[in-house]
């Protein structure tokens, strides 16, 4: 196996089993914004990917939400990570959370793990190798149409007054079997990866949030564009991932819907 991926997958392991024994506790709540809550458990887990990605690759880069990642100049590797995606609902005792460990080569992605530990779901990609759910190869939907699929969004937990994201919402529940808000990005991109969901948008998601899934849901064979069609990059403002096939219908309804 490619040698960042079991990395990132041993990591994302490690991390998620000190997640999974935390979930049950009563939970330490802090605020970083209105709305915005962290955890120690994000805190734990983050130190400890943290810690194995600078054993084992001294030379990369690290991008990490809660601050505590590594600079390193010139890096031709950095790693994006998100030690708990899913804070509200970990802190809330609903068990939609995940680990989400990407990494990217001159600025490419080229390896991404999300891992939810409760229902010990692994999710993983190598570039131009494909993605996988535990050890299955995983593959996008095959569903035609927006007026038969099921799809996802969510909305920040920053600047929430100032979303048009409900115009979207609004919009895509009319217009198709339903629309899901699970609270993690990354896990609604491998639900769109492995087919479950047909397609998933957000705006203003962070690099931890989408390197990992944006790639998973490539490599099963999707499209991930920014909501007008270009294709997505890591920290782009709007993300637009689908199974390819109701893409343009997508963009079609989020056209309307910017102009609500
Ligand atoms: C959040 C989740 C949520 C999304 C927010 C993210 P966090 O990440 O992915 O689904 O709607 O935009 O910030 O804060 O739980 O790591
Ligand atoms: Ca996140
Ligand atoms: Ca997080």
């Amino acid at each position: 196996m490619n040698e960042f991926l079991k990395a990132a997958i041993e990591t994302a392991r490690e991390a998620g089993a000190i997640l999974r024994g935390e979930f049950e506790r009563p939970k330490q709540i802090s605020y970083k914004g209105e709305v915005d809550i962290v955890t120690e458990s994000d805190r734990r887990s983050e130190a400890i990917i943290v810690a194995r990605l600078k054993e084992r690759f001294p030379g990369h880069a690290i991008v990490a939400e809660e601050g505590g990642g590594a600079v390193a100049a010139g890096a031709k590797y950095c790693w994006y990570v998100d030690p708990l995606d899913g804070t509200t609902n970990f802190a809330h005792g609903y068990p939609c959370f995940a680990v989400s460990i990407g990494l990217s080569e001159d600025g490419e992605p080229v390896a991404g793990v999300v891992f939810n530990p409760v229902s010990e779901e692994l999710f993983s990609a190598v570039r131009g190798e494909g993605a996988w759910l535990n050890e299955r190869p995983i593959r996008v939907s095959s569903v035609g149409t927006l007026a038969t699929s099921l799809v996802a969004t969510g909305f920040p937990t920053h600047h929430r007054k100032r979303s048009a994201n409900i115009n979207y919402y609004w919009e895509f529940t009319l217009r198709s079997h339903g629309v899901r808000r699970d609270g993690s990005a990354a896990l609604d991109l491998c639900s769109v990866a492995c087919g479950r969901f047909d397609a998933f948008w957000e705006f203003n998601l962070k690099p931890w949030d989408t390197a990992a899934g944006a790639l998973i849901v490539r490599e099963a064979g999707g499209v991930v564009t920014d909501l007008a069609g270009v294709p997505y990059r890591v920290g782009g403002p709007n993300l637009l991932a689908s199974n390819g096939l109701i893409h343009e219908e997508m963009m079609q309804v989020a056209e309307i819907a910017a102009k609500l």
